[in-house]
């Protein structure tokens, strides 16, 4: 039968949409794409841009149980490839976040994954304990790699670098919690794959990578660091083949889903995700450039998959032509 030019008929629309499904432990997304913790103002600001229903997912800002002021301003500045960024997760707290964010996260149609830190580990324990009697909260996104503040748990510059310490914390949280977990982890280690591999013993769902790598910029002119921190987290174009090979490794070495993010402009950056280990992929910097960017990567996925007649994303994972 012939269809007219740009009607679909109801089952290509749902043969289409089911192409872009995932599932990240118990958490089942309708597309891959999710929106990276700390970069979109908990979906406040992007609402008024995009319909955020449309994506598969979306990380909140990361919280800690206290108010944390973040660090002293200039706290985001740009590179040529990138961004610099040390705002030392200013958050306003878990009560603030129940009473002020929730409401606004209840009416999302999408999973909301709340991303978490703590300066010790009954922190972490008591933000998912609370967090875990949220309806909305589908899952948690343990942040054990934010460069730009110190675990008291550890002696390592962040949690992400001691893989005791990884696996100490995930299974504390796992036996806390039945909602998904999704360890955040740090590029600026040795071996990437053995910290995974210690969040995946512990019980772990999923491994989210890569945070931001630690880096400096300095004005010439007054001859002071460019960030108010002096040394803050790089992230966009300039760290995606890093990231890619962060993805990579772990998908080598773990049997839980892998979430890839680091540099993720487009949907080309997307499927180079996916065909190197990523089940979903995250987007952060590209949204203060292009706000419709995650919502321009999902149709690209799905005109890439129809293009090659690819039945479903899941059967694009880790299958890089080695
Ligand atoms: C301004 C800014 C704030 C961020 N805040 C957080 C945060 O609160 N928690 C977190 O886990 N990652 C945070 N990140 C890291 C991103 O979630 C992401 O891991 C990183 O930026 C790499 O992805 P991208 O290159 O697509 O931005 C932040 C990144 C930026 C640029």
């Amino acid at each position: 039968m012939e269809m007219k030019k740009g009607h679909m008929t109801h089952d290509t629309r749902t043969r289409d949409n089911a192409a872009l499904e995932v599932s990240i432990g118990k958490l089942r997304l309708k597309n891959p794409v999710i929106l990276a913790s700390g970069t979109a103002g908990f979906g406040k600001e992007i609402k008024d841009l995009i319909d955020i229903n449309k994506l598969g997912a979306i990380v909140t800002k990361t919280i800690t149980l206290n108010k944390r002021e973040g660090n002293p301003p200039p706290r985001i500045v740009e590179t040529p490839s990138g961004l610099l960024n040390s705002i030392g997760l200013d958050n306003d707290g878990l009560k603030d976040f129940c009473f002020k964010k929730v409401p606004h996260l209840e009416r999302l149609k999408i999973p909301v994954i709340v991303s978490i830190a703590g300066d010790s580990t009954e922190e972490f324990l008591k933000l998912t304990r609370e967090l875990s009697k949220i309806k909305c909260v589908k899952a948690l996104e343990i942040n054990l790699s934010c460069p730009n503040v110190i675990h008291k748990g550890t002696k390592c510059r962040f949690l992400a670098q001691d893989k005791i310490a990884v696996r100490k914390i995930i299974k504390k949280i796992r036996k806390t919690t039945s909602l998904t977990l999704i360890a955040k982890l740090s590029p600026n280690v040795t071996d990437i794959g053995a910290i995974a591999k210690e969040a995946q013993k512990a019980g772990s769902d999923a491994i989210s990578l890569i945070n931001t790598y630690p880096g400096m910029l300095v004005d010439t002119d007054t001859m002071k660091p460019k960030l108010g921190n002096i040394t803050g987290g790089l992230s966009g174009p300039a760290i995606k083949p890093l990231a890619l090979k962060c993805v990579w490794d772990v998908y080598n070495t773990v049997k839980i889903p892998v979430i890839g993010m680091g540099g993720i402009m487009d949907w080309r950056d997307a499927i180079e995700f996916i065909l190197s280990g990523a089940s979903a992929v995250q987007v952060g910097t590209a949204n203060f450039i292009n706000p419709r960017a995650p919502l321009e990567i999902i149709k690209g996925i799905k005109e890439y998959l129809g293009k090659r007649k690819i039945k479903s994303i899941k059967s694009l994972v880790g299958k890089l032509r080695t």
